[in-house]
């Protein structure tokens, strides 16, 4: 039987200038306000289930020039700590910037607005991944079937329509979006999507080597593919999530690295609900040149 506590979604959220977000998030935001940039930080930002582990892993192999072993020493969440991310006695992600040495590689998944206004006084370089709208819906549900912190998720129908209505952590899918991909002009910004890096990784490899101002060697970039595929960081436990106990992320109710694909929407949505989908999409995202691809 579902724990009743599990259905109130008012005792896990809360708003943060209007935005849904988790409760312990929130009791500590001064300090995500207050945030300190480096100039040479990187920024690695996303809406959530978009992806941003893979492409954490790969701007970590690119600091580390390749070194795989390097990599492996600790997890991700170490390495390329979650900027707002804050669990008594679990995480802290300020503390861990606080600590670490520069260049510090930087995960949030703020929008542009609610980022620390540090980050653009002071020019860091910033990468913003986005997925369509229909991957992440999917991949979102069962994140919050498998991680602590989120109340249930009621059937994927009920989901899709508290999502579509920005009633999820970080709110509009759209409106996040939306807002970075203004950004995308400041040359400080770089824009990727998901589906260009399942198309041709080796392009969007080489796009991040030299956003960031280094040389990609074939050495280099052949060694961040292989490292960085779907299957190794599955089954690589510095990326995959399985340092956590099951307590915080329970992979037996479904695994960290699901299943890295474009459209396993197709098998979620009904036709029903994919033209409501539709419909509301193309409300929102009126008047914008943001296109994603569903398939490719
Ligand atoms: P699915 O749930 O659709 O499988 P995030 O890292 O932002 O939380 O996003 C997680 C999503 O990215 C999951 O999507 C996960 O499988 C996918 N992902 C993680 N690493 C990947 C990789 N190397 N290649 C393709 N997809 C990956």
């Amino acid at each position: 039987m579902m724990d009743s506590s599990k259905l109130d979604h008012s005792a896990y959220f809360g708003r943060i200038h209007g935005i849904l977000m988790y409760k312990p998030f929130i009791e500590f935001w001064d300090d995500v306000e207050a945030f300190e940039a480096r100039p040479d930080d990187i920024v690695i930002a996303a809406y959530p289930k978009s992806g941003i582990t893979w492409v954490s892993e790969i701007i970590d192999m690119i600091h580390k020039e390749g070194d795989v072993e390097k990599c492996k020493e600790d997890a991700i969440f170490n390495r390329v700590p979650y900027l707002e991310c804050r669990k008594d006695g679990v995480m802290n992600g300020i503390k861990q910037l606080k600590q670490m040495a520069s260049p510090r590689r930087v995960k949030t998944h703020l929008s542009p607005e609610l980022l620390p206004a540090s980050f653009w006084e002071k020019n860091c370089k910033m990468i913003y991944l986005c997925r369509n709208a229909k991957d992440v819906v999917v991949s979102f549900y069962y994140f919050f079937l498998m991680v602590d912190g989120h109340p249930h998720p009621g059937s994927f129908q009920e989901f899709a329509e508290k999502f579509m209505d920005g009633q999820v952590p970080y709110g509009s899918w759209y409106k996040h979006a939306k807002s970075w991909w203004e950004k995308r002009k400041n040359p400080h910004v770089l824009f990727l999507f998901y589906e260009d890096m399942q198309e041709d990784i080796k392009r969007e490899v080489i796009k991040l080597i030299q956003f960031l101002g280094k040389k990609p060697s074939e050495e280099l970039v052949d060694k961040i593919v292989q490292h960085t595929s779907f299957q190794e960081m599955k089954n690589n436990p510095s990326t995959n999530y399985t340092i956590l106990p099951d307590e915080v992320m329970n992979q037996k109710i479904s695994p960290f690295m699901r299943k890295g694909i474009v459209g396993d929407w197709k098998n979620h949505f009904t036709v029903a609900l994919n033209e409501k989908f539709d419909t509301h999409y193309e409300e929102e995202m009126k008047g914008s040149t943001l296109n994603l691809r569903t398939e490719i």
